[in-house]
């Protein structure tokens, strides 16, 4: 759309400092693998302005680093305007939801918002990936599963419905 020929995906949580900034790295790194680098473009903003312009919450970093993964990322609220830039608005949980059409609302815009969630394919009914803020290292380990689980089931479904090859 408007990033030239490349489809944007913008992940939204509430800080913007643990979830989508762990779902922004995660993405970047299954579009990398499937070589489809200069075909999406991936980000990452808070519904809140709680934490703009800090780093990644460092439980997340040790976590994703656990795993072989770098988390690098800039907090930044979303915007009006992140509707026209991204192809896909998808967010962590139902709160986020809200607040996402509400700023959707704002902009006018009609576009459907995702809970990233939806696509996890062990689910099992639930649709939310939940703020580990306020637990433990166990919460944060859950979470980058299941956000690992949900990138991949989603990248699958843009890649066939763009129709995306190398
Ligand atoms: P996030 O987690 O939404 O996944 O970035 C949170 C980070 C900070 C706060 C809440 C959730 N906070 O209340 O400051």
């Amino acid at each position: 759309m408007s990033q030239g020929e490349r489809i944007g995906v913008l992940f939204v949580c509430l800080g913007n400092i643990c979830r989508s900034p762990l779902a922004k790295s995660v993405f970047r790194q299954i579009v990398r693998d499937a070589g489809l680098d200069h075909r999406v473009h991936v980000d990452a903003a808070g519904t809140s302005a709680y934490h703009v312009g800090s780093g990644p919450d460092a439980r997340t970093v040790a976590t994703a680093r656990e795993r072989g993964l770098e988390v690098e990322h800039s907090a930044r609220q979303v915007h009006a305007t992140d509707f026209e830039r991204f192809d896909y608005i998808v967010v962590m949980d139902r709160e986020n939801l809200r607040n996402t059409e509400r700023v959707r609302d704002l902009s006018g815009h009609e576009r459907d918002v995702l809970l990233l969630r939806t696509f996890d394919p062990e689910a099992n009914g639930e649709d939310e990936v939940p703020d580990p803020w306020f637990g433990d290292e166990e919460g944060f380990v859950a979470v980058q599963q299941m956000i690992e689980r949900s990138c991949q089931a989603f990248f699958e479904h843009i890649r066939s419905k763009h129709g995306m090859h190398q």
